[in-house]
């Protein structure tokens, strides 16, 4: 037998088969690194900001001037929640400038929310002494990383949602509460807010019914704010979810600019935090230095929320109406079709409406003409039905170059009409 027969656990063949979050960063991977032609509307890539990247190559020279800190940053193993001063100094920030009440026992460091995520859905669910417990997504359409992280199966059970049409061409999804139910084999829920694909923000109402639930079933309700409160910001009203003891929150430095340091922190309570780091000990040892040493006295102040507030928002603001703008006009009146209402991140959801093919035969014909886009339905699982909507959907990235986002954007209307006939 040869090395390539040799057959693989069913944890090895659950992790190791193709998947959906497996196959969008090869592709985007590829088109940043070997393929340069390709017109990248695929990935959550964060866009290049200036203003952004000059505080990150200040940090970086302040590092290097520095010769014992940054030998002390690139020669320690730091603790596995986390190195003990960036976990004060995240909690301080996260006291005065959120008002949460929580110390360093509520934060670990981890290496990824990508990471911190698979962790949790498994130390929370899956195969317990008391049966199956599993994670409830109570928003579909949610972020395509989550689908292939259970290592049971049968392991996250999904909401449809409401889906609210506002004229022509504009929807937004609401969580549908009569659908939504805890059964005694829910051991937590979790939301991206704003959401990974379609950059749906929850209502305040909608966030204090799912944070009454969860309290009144006292199972936690996990908020991943990857694009949000209280970094990078890019929400674009008002409302911005509040921790309290029993939810976990999720926060990433990758939005920020800084996807390359793999860096993650999770708000918890303490059992949680611990169990978590008990956890990373086992899989990664310890966490990167380098991200926590490059944002530590970036927490002293309020210049994170500001940054947020004033450059990475309206950056994404202006990117966001700028592709709407150039996909209207493409797309015209020859076709149904409508935009998620854009909440926040970074991206633009479109529903072409009863599209004659899937969204992932659209998603083949455009690679062919070099524009990467994400098929819709990668982004809906845990369902024991059918659902046809997100086959007519597409996930669309505008945080590369105006000309690069428009291009492809064009040529994705010409091959919807083509699809159409
Ligand atoms: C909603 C959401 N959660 C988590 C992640 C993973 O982020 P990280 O780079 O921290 O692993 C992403 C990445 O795009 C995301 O969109």
């Amino acid at each position: 037998m040869s090395i390539s027969q040799i057959p693989f656990s069913d944890i090895g063949n659950r992790l190791a088969g193709p998947s959906g979050i497996q196959e969008l960063m090869d592709d985007c991977g590829q088109a940043l690194t070997l393929y340069p032609d390709m017109r990248m509307l695929g990935g959550g890539q964060p866009a290049a900001i200036p203003e952004v990247q000059a505080i990150w190559r200040q940090r970086m020279s302040e590092l290097l001037a520095d010769g014992a800190a940054l030998d002390k940053t690139l020669l320690n193993y730091d603790p596995p929640g986390g190195n003990p001063l960036f976990r004060e100094a995240m909690a301080g920030f996260l006291k005065r400038e959120c008002g949460w009440d929580v110390t360093r026992e509520n934060i670990a460091v981890m290496p990824s929310s990508q990471s911190a995520c698979f962790l949790l859905f498994n130390l929370l669910a899956g195969d317990s002494p008391t049966g199956k417990r599993r994670i409830l997504f109570p928003l579909l359409p949610e972020y395509i990383g989550y689908a292939n992280q259970a290592l049971c199966s049968d392991q996250f059970r999904a909401v449809l949602p409401k889906i609210e049409e506002r004229g022509e061409h504009e929807i937004k999804y609401h969580v549908d509460f009569d659908q939504l139910k805890i059964t005694p084999d829910i051991a937590a829920m979790c939301v991206s807010c704003p959401t990974n694909p379609t950059g749906n923000v929850l209502t305040p109402e909608e966030f204090s019914r799912l944070r009454d639930l969860a309290r009144e079933n006292g199972i936690p309700l996990m908020i991943d704010n990857a694009y949000g409160h209280p970094f990078p910001g890019v929400i674009h009203g008002d409302f911005r979810p509040d921790w309290e003891p029993g939810m976990i929150f999720s926060i990433s430095l990758s939005k920020l600019g800084l996807p390359g340091v793999r860096t993650s922190v999770i708000i918890a309570d303490p059992a949680i935090v611990k169990a978590l780091s008990n956890m990373n000990a086992i899989v990664s040892l310890a966490n990167g230095n380098v991200g926590q040493a490059l944002l530590t006295p970036l927490l002293a102040d309020g210049r994170l929320i500001k940054l947020g507030s004033d450059v990475i928002r309206p950056f994404y603001k202006e990117r966001s109406d700028f592709a709407k703008g150039v996909l209207s006009h493409a797309l015209g009146d020859q076709m149904e079709w409508a935009l998620h209402a854009q909440e926040g991140a970074f991206f633009l959801w479109l529903w072409l409406k009863k599209l004659p093919i899937p969204a992932a035969e659209l998603y083949r014909r455009l690679k062919a003409r070099k524009v990467l886009v994400i098929p819709g339905h990668y982004f809906a699982y845990g369902l024991d039905q059918e659902w046809k909507h997100p086959h007519e959907c597409l996930r669309l990235t505008y945080s590369q170059p105006q000309s690069i986002v428009q291009e492809g954007l064009e040529i994705l209307a010409e091959e919807a009409r083509k699809a159409f006939g």
